[in-house]
């Protein structure tokens, strides 16, 4: 670090005056913006120090005297996207090329929740995850083309990857530019509480997102605590989007019967009408599985 910082000190002395900057090479500057996006926060910023590239200028001067502008700019472009995107740390390396299918494979033994209720054909959980994950892969490509293309409706137990797919298809799309909200319906709950005692807040800026945002996510629509007004504001967030043909991506570990307990017919018949609908099955709650991994070394 100490380094880092002396050899910054020493560039900045040194562009006091004017050089000719060699051009700026990913390969040479420290890896390609994958890993840049991985390991750095911002432009500018590299772990808390300023890019070697452009010393925080945001550009470079290339062999031909011309400015381009540094790797570090794509970087942070990309993080303000993820950040308005509201994807949370651990989501933003979901990603639909490294969707793991070997948790859908039934390893031979029952798995506990066919305890009981007989084994389930061999390639059945492999089979729903092909499926799900083919539908996620033909959003990204569909929606790229046609931004009303029809959503999607994942359900499934708990630890079955509906939010894996969810977020690797919301990350697909951040790298293409799109706009996406990512909204955890039990946070978006918790907000819709917290202003609706407060006069001096108008309109609820989520919510508002929430209808008119190109592409939502509604993360975890399960059993939740809902109220009326609660009800009322996710119903109208729908039919906002419907009456819109705005995409939805859904999660749920609800079935569509329960759906309509919680949220009433009117909301579980707009996600018929919006979603198409993939259940994914899984021998056993990847989390699970990565425990005894992990326990088992
Ligand atoms: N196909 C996959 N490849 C790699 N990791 C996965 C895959 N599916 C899920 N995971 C990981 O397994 C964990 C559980 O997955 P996820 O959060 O998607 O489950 P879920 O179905 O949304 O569960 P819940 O109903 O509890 O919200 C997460 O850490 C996720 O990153
Ligand atoms: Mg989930
Ligand atoms: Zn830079």
């Amino acid at each position: 670090m100490e380094d880092l910082k002396k050899t910054i000190e020493q560039m900045t002395a040194r562009d006091r005056k004017p050089v000719k900057h060699k051009p700026v090479n990913k390969q040479e500057s420290g890896g390609d913006l994958e890993s840049w996006g991985r390991n750095n926060g911002a432009a500018g910023d590299v772990g808390g120090d300023v890019c070697p590239d452009c010393l925080g200028r945001g550009f470079v001067v290339g062999s031909d005297d011309v400015a381009v502008r540094c790797v570090c700019m794509d970087v942070q472009m990309m993080n303000n996207r993820i950040k308005s995107a509201r994807l949370a740390k651990e989501l933003v390396k979901c990603r639909l090329d490294a969707f793991d299918f070997s948790y859908y494979n039934d390893k031979g033994g029952k798995s506990s929740q066919d305890e009981g209720k007989g084994r389930r054909d061999e390639g059945e959980y492999l089979l729903s995850a092909r499926k799900a994950w083919q539908a996620a892969r033909d959003f990204v490509d569909g929606v790229m083309g046609d931004p009303n293309h029809i959503g999607l409706m994942y359900s499934g137990q708990a630890g079955s990857g509906k939010t894996y797919l969810a977020a690797a298809i919301a990350n697909e799309l951040v790298r293409q530019n799109k706009s996406v909200l990512f909204v955890v319906v039990p946070d978006l709950l918790d907000e819709m509480r917290a202003t609706f005692d407060r006069k001096d807040v108008s309109e609820y800026d989520l919510l508002d997102m929430a209808k008119t945002v190109p592409i939502l996510i509604l993360d975890d629509l399960g059993a939740h605590n809902y109220t009326d007004w609660t009800v009322n504001r996710i119903y109208s967030i729908l039919n906002y989007r419907v009456n819109e043909k705005l995409p939805l991506i859904v999660t749920t570990n609800l079935h569509h019967g329960d759906i309509a307990c919680h949220l009433g017919e009117r909301t579980s018949s707009r996600l018929l009408q919006m979603c198409r609908v993939f259940k994914l099955d899984v021998p056993q709650d990847i989390r699970r599985q990565q425990y005894n991994v992990r326990e088992k070394g």
